[in-house]
């Protein structure tokens, strides 16, 4: 796989959920984000949300899942991952870009909160690098975080 493969967000599907769940984070990561069998049931008991797959080329190589309701426009990263093996290649970023275009296109999408475990090895450098700012407010021991999507 060159780690130049272009990143998309795919819908999943019946071809593709056993690769989906079969994707996952290394040991010392399995505290900052759910299995994804478990992502995907949840899915399937809220109509609120919106779920795809990150595929690098063909291959799929991650998961996103994001609080995603019309009545109350508050854009919420539910979940995100890359699978341990796919990792550190730039694949998170990219998908991440692709889940803010999808927020700029929803209504009163002009911003995108999330939360994080604040923990060593946790995902607060990617995302601070991506531009997300605290907000000062914690939820269950995660802290919350806001990035605009005006520019
Ligand atoms: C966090 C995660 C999604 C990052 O995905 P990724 O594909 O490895 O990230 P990228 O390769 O796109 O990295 C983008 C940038 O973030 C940096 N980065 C990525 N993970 C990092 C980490 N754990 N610590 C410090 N920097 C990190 C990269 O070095 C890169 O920096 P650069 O642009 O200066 O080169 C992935 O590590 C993951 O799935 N972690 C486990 C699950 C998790 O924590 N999910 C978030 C739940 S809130």
């Amino acid at each position: 796989m060159p780690e130049s493969a272009e990143v998309t967000l795919r819908e999943v599907n019946d071809d593709n959920v056993q690769a989906i769940i079969d994707l996952s984070v290394s040991e010392d990561q399995q505290d900052f984000v759910a299995p994804n069998v478990k992502s995907l049931a949840q899915a399937f008991a809220t109509t609120k949300v919106w779920v795809r797959a990150v595929y690098a080329g063909e291959e799929p190589v991650g998961f996103v899942m994001l609080s995603d309701d019309d009545d109350k426009p508050r854009y919420y990263l539910w979940r995100f991952m890359i699978d341990h093996r796919h990792q550190r290649k730039g694949y998170g970023a990219a998908a991440m870009a692709l889940v803010h275009d999808y927020v700029r296109t929803r209504p009163g999408g002009d911003r995108i909160y999330l939360s994080y475990v604040p923990a060593d090895g946790g995902p607060e450098p990617f995302y601070k690098g991506l531009g997300y700012v605290d907000t000062g407010r914690e939820h269950g021991g995660e802290l919350e975080a806001v990035r605009e999507l005006k520019s």
